[in-house]
C-alpha cells in the first residue's frame, strides 16, 4: 500500500499520521494521497503519453474537485456521465477540449450544456440520442464532434453488475447496427462523427476480452472506411483492474502491447477513460471501532463508517483490505471477525472472518484502495451525513470536503404548512381532496 505505509508502529500517508487526522477532522474520513494520484496517473502518461493518447479521468470513480484540478495539472482530461460530473469538471478547471461525454442516457438539457461549453467529444449511445443531439447542436449553431459508443458483444468477465459490453447489455448500438448509424450520422449537420467508442466493463482483470473487443473495433473502422467514412479517433474506455486482494491484473504495459497490436496501426487518435486504477489506490476510508460484540460465529467489530460512506461490499461483495491504524506487533494473536457498519441492515457488512489483530472501541482502522466508486458512490442512507474527505501531500494536508452537517443534510427539504398544521383550512382542503 505505497503512499500509506507504518512509521513507528503508525499508519501514515506519506508524511502525515492518519491519527493527526482523526484526531482533527474526525472520522470518518477519505484520506487521499496526491503522490499516489500523481504516480498512477503519470503511469498511464508514460505508457500512453508520447503515442499521442488523451486521457480523461473518469469522474465517477472520484469527482472531488481537488482530486479532479490535480489531475488536470497534470494534463489529464476528464470522462463525465451528467451534467453534474461536466460542472465539477469545468469547476476543476478541466479545459472543455478535454473533456468527453459518455453514457447511456443523456437528457437534452445535458447535451444542450456540453454543446455549449464546447467539449471535444460526445460519445453517443443510441439512435434516438444521436438525432436529439443533431438537433440540438444545429439550433446552437453548432457542429458537435462525436464518436459512436458500440457494443461488441464481449464478456468482460468481471462482475456482472460492471460489465457493459455484452449483448444485451444496456451500452452502446449493437455492433450490426453501428455502420449504418454511423453513416447517417455523417449525413447531418448538427454533428460530426469523428470515430468510435467501447467500454467493455471495469476491473478487468483479464486482457483477452479487450483483445477480442479492440480487434472487432478495428474491424469496424476498416468496414467504415470501406464505406467512404472519415474514422480519425477511437474511445477505448476505462483503465486496466487493480488489486483489492489477490487479484493479479495485467501491467500497464501488457494492456498498451494489446492495444498497439490491435488498433495501433489504424492512424486513429487514441483516447483512454481510467478511473479506478488512477484513484483506488490513492484513498483509504479512516474509521473508529464503536463497539466489538461477541457474536455467534465471531466477533462483530462495528464501524463509525457504513454502507452509505463504502457501498462496494455491500453492493457488489466487493473485498476491501482492512488495515489497523496502529501497527500489529509481530505476535499479535490474529483473530477471524466480522467487520460492520452501524447501518440497519445486515448488508452493511465490509467484511465476514477477516484476519485482525485485537481490535476494541475507538481504535483506528483505514479500509485501503478505497479512493475509486468509494465517497463518488455514498450516500446519507440512515440520515447518515457525508464523510470528510482529506487530501495529504507530503507533510500536509487539507480538508478537501468538509464532512455534511446535519442541517444541510436536510436543508433542501420542506415541509408544507397542511402537513405541520399551521395552516389548518388547507389541511381540511387536503383530507378532502384524498
Ligand atoms: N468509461 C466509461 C464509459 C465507464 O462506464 C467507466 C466505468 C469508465 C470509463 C471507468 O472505468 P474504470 O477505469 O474505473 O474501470 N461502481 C463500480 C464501477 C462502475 C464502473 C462503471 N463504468 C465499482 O465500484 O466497482
Amino acid at each position: 500500500m505505497s503512499g500509506f505505509s507504518y512509521r513507528t508502529g503508525a499508519l501514515y500517508a506519506e508524511d502525515v499520521a492518519l491519527t493527526d487526522i482523526a484526531a482533527q477532522v474526525g472520522t470518518p474520513t477519505y484520506v487521499y494521497s496526491a503522490a499516489v494520484l500523481e504516480r498512477n496517473y503519470r503511469a498511464y502518461e508514460q505508457v500512453f503519453g508520447g503515442q499521442n493518447v488523451g486521457i480523461h479521468f473518469a469522474l465517477k470513480a472520484n469527482g472531488n474537485l481537488a482530486i479532479v484540478a490535480l489531475l488536470g495539472s497534470f494534463g489529464a482530461g476528464a470522462d463525465i456521465v451528467s451534467l453534474g460530473e461536466l460542472r465539477r469538471a469545468l469547476a476543476a478547471g478541466i479545459p472543455p477540449d478535454r473533456i468527453v461525454f459518455s453514457g447511456v442516457g443523456k437528457t437534452n438539457e445535458e447535451l444542450a450544456a456540453a454543446v455549449k461549453a464546447g467539449i471535444a467529444q460526445i460519445n453517443v449511445e443510441s439512435e434516438p440520442e444521436l438525432e436529439a443531439l443533431d438537433g440540438i447542436a444545429r439550433a446552437a449553431g453548432r457542429r458537435q464532434r462525436i464518436v459512436l459508443r458500440i457494443n461488441p458483444d464481449v464478456d468482460a468477465r468481471t462482475h456482472e453488475k460492471i460489465s457493459t459490453g455484452k449483448r444485451g447489455d444496456k451500452f452502446g448500438i449493437p455492433y450490426a447496427d453501428a455502420q449504418a448509424l454511423y453513416r447517417r450520422a455523417a449525413s447531418l449537420p448538427g454533428v460530426e462523427p469523428v470515430g468510435l467508442a467501447l467500454h467493455i466493463g471495469s476491473q478487468l482483470i483479464d486482457l483477452a476480452p479487450y483483445k477480442a473487443a479492440y480487434r472487432k473495433v478495428a474491424d469496424l473502422v476498416q468496414d467504415l472506411r470501406r464505406d467512404g467514412l472519415t474514422v480519425q479517433a477511437l474511445d477505448l474506455g476505462g483503465g486496466i483492474g487493480i488489486t483489492y486482494n489477490d487479484e493479479k491484473p495485467p501491467s500497464l504495459d501488457e494492456y498498451a502491447t494489446i492495444v498497439c497490436d490491435t488498433v495501433g496501426n489504424l492512424g486513429c487518435r487514441l483516447a483512454i477513460e481510467p478511473g479506478r486504477s488512477v484513484v483506488a489506490s490513492a484513498g483509504v476510508l479512516l474509521s473508529r471501532v464503536i463497539y466489538c460484540k461477541n457474536g455467534a460465529a465471531n466477533d462483530i467489530l462495528i464501524m463509525d463508517a457504513g454502507m452509505n460512506d463504502l457501498m462496494r461490499p455491500s453492493m457488489y461483495g466487493a473485498y476491501h483490505p482492512i488495515y489497523p491504524v496502529q501497527e500489529p506487533s509481530p505476535d499479535a494473536k490474529m483473530t477471524a471477525v466480522d467487520v460492520v457498519g452501524p447501518v440497519c441492515e445486515t448488508g452493511d457488512t465490509f467484511a465476514r472472518a477477516r484476519l485482525l489483530p485485537p481490535l476494541g472501541t475507538n481504535d483506528l482502522v483505514a479500509f485501503g484502495a478505497a479512493g475509486a466508486y468509494c465517497s463518488s458512490m455514498s450516500s446519507t442512507y440512515n440520515a447518515r451525513p457525508l464523510a470528510a474527505e482529506v487530501l495529504v501531500h507530503g507533510h500536509s494536508y487539507d480538508v478537501v470536503r468538509a464532512r455534511q452537517s446535519i442541517e444541510a443534510m436536510f436543508a433542501d427539504e420542506h415541509m408544507p404548512d397542511w402537513v405541520t398544521g399551521t395552516d389548518p383550512i388547507a389541511m381540511t382542503a387536503g383530507r378532502k381532496r384524498a
